[in-house]
């Protein structure tokens, strides 16, 4: 009988094992073991389990999702990107928005019809038919490259596979939203923390035998590439594919004024909690289809839709210590370690208490009773304190002066601010432990180098281990020491390796971005390569003699601005960090900048404008330019090929300017036709 208790102690221990397992992969996305040594444990439980009888008895295996989980799935190319929405958490914010619409339009008085639709709060995937027959289903990836996951997503039995109408477009992607419904949650539960984290966990079996025991399901809600195109309003579309067996939210409804949508979101956030599914805010979106292609989209979100999100879940909490964290520029943050609670669903026991300033203006105290929330993905935040509830003898938090590391902190003057910066930052650099671990961490992410199976979790493993101090340390990592760590077998060391070997090409503008100058993210990254080119040319910053002649030249790109400057200054005049990037350029092969040459109408051509059009804005303008592979520039040079003038009130002088430097100059009606051709 002890034997017994001893078979079912092991069989336990071993299912929380891979529960554990189970959570890192689908739920934190950070594997700690190989894809064998998980199958291995579940193997040796089911094993278990049929030999012992009384084990199967328990019932404990039911739920185990289980197969082996797989990354690797094929990478395609989107037809169309995949974009994200731009947020609005209030009426204020959805007035912006439809001024901003109209603007764009230039329309004046005209109201725009808006469409609204519940944000499902799933994962999102697109699907390709070519005439009528599904042929390709993706995730979204990166917005721009998706993984294949056709065969899982035809699991899901409401997804037509094939559309029997003559009426059916050749070409006909569909972007729609997986999601589990809460009831069916309640079933898998244990192995993930969430619905959503669920619905991403099915997608990515390498099974589909396996996502199929996993109820899916979904919400059609827009298109990708359509041709030909044949409808011409949101709700028009929405209505086709209802009717060719698509899923469609029952919920949308067609909109006209700011008083409509405030009615709506009030009449949804009170629905939110019957549905069955979950939902974060309500999308809005421009109904008539030809203006949302007029309105077009920034970088990444589209300028005719927008995500109204419902109020930050809330709840109350008692802090137990405020610890700091550092950044890796070296800001010091201050969080609030709480008692753990539940709030919208998830259980949190950090919360951040942004700076110094913050915990000062609201009096925050350890011990204090306080009011956090969280809204989507974004780090739970303290609201308010509760002094009715305060201890007499709580004291006012002293805000350390140093940082982890025990070097000084100080706040610098914010020259664009004018005022003395509210975040307080550990004077070191790669000095710091803490600064130089945050470092590491940002060079491996995906925007940076982008080495797969070398996240967070492993770079703070190595560097505790001694096995990496500096970016550099990547490309020799010890791995006859690796091999005997927990957690790493053959698989994974060959696949880090061919990680990393990857990771050595690599683009100038990437690099630039990945040695973290402050101020330089993956936009200014892209002007400074754009200017530098070559690897070689940038390294002359890294010459006493030749660096302020180059920053002056800096100063006048696009984008880069005095902050930018300064910042670039500053982490070259400091030997460390030239030290480190100099070990870092050795081991890469950092790939030229490549100009891309767009396609269409101004290929290759700068043009300015001058005055107001009748029909389009001037933002609409700049858009179509850069649609056709053109470029704007603000002021009259040498470097302008055409000035287009428009009829309400050009500027004289512009005019002038250009006649004298023989630029082309064309007039509202030669722009329209060239438009229209
Ligand atoms: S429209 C971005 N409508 O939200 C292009 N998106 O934050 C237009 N989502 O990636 C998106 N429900 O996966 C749209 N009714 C809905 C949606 C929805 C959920 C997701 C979608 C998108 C993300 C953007």
């Amino acid at each position: 009988m002890k034997d017994k208790s001893k078979i079912i102690e092991n069989f336990r221990s071993k299912i929380n094992e891979l529960k554990d397992h189970n959570k890192f992969y689908f739920s934190d996305d950070n594997p700690k073991i190989t894809d064998a040594k998980y199958d291995e444990l579940k193997k040796n439980i089911f094993e278990l389990e049929k030999k012992y009888s009384f084990l199967k008895k328990l019932n404990l295996t039911k739920n185990l999702v289980g197969t082996t989980p797989a990354k690797k799935f094929k990478k395609i190319k989107h037809l169309k990107p995949m974009l994200s929405l731009s947020n609005a958490f209030n009426n204020e914010d959805m007035n912006d928005f439809l001024k901003k619409v109209k603007n764009f339009l230039n329309y004046k008085d005209i109201n725009i019809e808006l469409f609204s639709e519940p944000k499902i709060d799933g994962i999102s995937a697109t699907l390709v038919y070519e005439k009528g027959i599904l042929k390709r289903g993706l995730s979204r990836g990166d917005g721009l490259v998706g993984e294949d996951i056709l065969e899982n997503l035809k699991t899901i039995s409401k997804i037509p596979k094939e559309i029997k109408d003559k009426d059916v477009p050749n070409l006909l992607e569909i972007r729609c939203e997986i999601f589990i419904s809460k009831t069916d949650f309640q079933a898998i539960k244990n192995n993930f923390a969430n619905p959503r984290n669920a619905a991403g966990g099915s997608l990515r079996q390498k099974d589909p035998n396996v996502t199929s025991k996993i109820p899916l399901k979904y919400f059609a809600y827009g298109f990708g590439a359509i041709e030909p195109m044949k409808f011409s309003t949101q709700l028009e579309f929405l209505k086709k594919i209802d009717g060719w067996g698509f899923s469609t939210n029952p919920l949308s409804t067609k909109l006209k004024d700011l008083a409509q949508i405030e009615k709506q979101h009030k009449k949804i956030d009170n629905l939110r909690s019957t549905l069955d599914y979950d939902i974060d805010g309500l999308v809005y979106k421009v109904n008539d289809l030809k203006l949302q292609k007029r309105l077009g989209n920034t970088s990444n979100a589209p300028r005719w839709a927008i995500a109204y999100k419902f109020s930050a879940e809330k709840a109350s909490t008692k802090i137990r210590n405020i610890t700091i964290q550092v950044g890796r520029t070296g800001a010091i943050t201050p969080v609030a370690k709480v008692d753990p609670v539940n709030v919208g669903g998830v259980v949190v026991s950090n919360a951040t208490l942004h700076n110094e300033d913050e915990i000062k203006r609201k009096d925050v105290r350890i011990g204090d009773t306080i009011l956090i929330q969280r809204a989507g993905d974004v780090i739970p935040q303290v609201v308010s304190v509760d002094l009715t509830n305060r201890k007499k003898d709580s004291k006012k938090f002293i805000f350390p002066d140093k940082c982890l590391c025990g070097s000084p902190t100080k706040k610098e003057f914010s020259k664009t601010q004018k005022k003395e910066d509210a975040v307080r930052r550990c004077v070191k650099g790669y000095e710091c432990n803490f600064i130089a671990k945050e470092k590491l961490k940002h060079i491996v992410s995906k925007e940076a180098l982008n080495i797969e199976g070398l996240g967070k979790k492993v770079v703070e493993q190595f560097w505790d281990l001694n096995l990496i101090r500096e970016p550099s340390d990547i490309f020799k990592l010890d791995f006859d020491k690796i091999k005997n760590l927990e957690g790493w077998g053959e698989l994974s060391i060959k696949n880090l390796k061919s990680a990393i070997s990857k990771s050595k090409i690599i683009s100038l503008e990437r690099l630039i971005y990945s040695i973290g100058i402050r101020h330089i993210g993956q936009e200014n990254a892209k002007v400074i390569a754009a200017f530098f080119i070559s690897i070689k040319e940038f390294s002359q910053l890294f010459k006493k003699d030749k660096i302020d002649n180059i920053l002056k030249n800096l100063a006048e790109l696009d984008g880069i601005g005095e902050t930018q400057v300064e910042s670039i200054k500053n982490f070259f005049s400091d030997v460390t960090n030239t030290k480190i990037t100099r070990n870092l350029i050795n081991q890469l092969l950092v790939n030229n900048y490549s100009i891309k040459n767009k396609t269409g109408k101004f290929s290759n051509k700068r043009l300015m404008f001058t005055g107001g059009f009748e029909n389009m804005s001037r933002s609409e303008a700049k858009s179509l330019v850069e649609n056709n592979g053109g470029k704007v520039l603000g002021s009259i040079s040498k470097k302008l090929d055409i000035l287009v003038v428009g009829n309400s009130k050009p500027t004289k002088r512009k005019l002038d300017q250009a006649y004298k430097l023989k630029i082309k100059i064309i007039f509202e009606k030669e722009w329209n036709k060239i438009l229209n051709s």
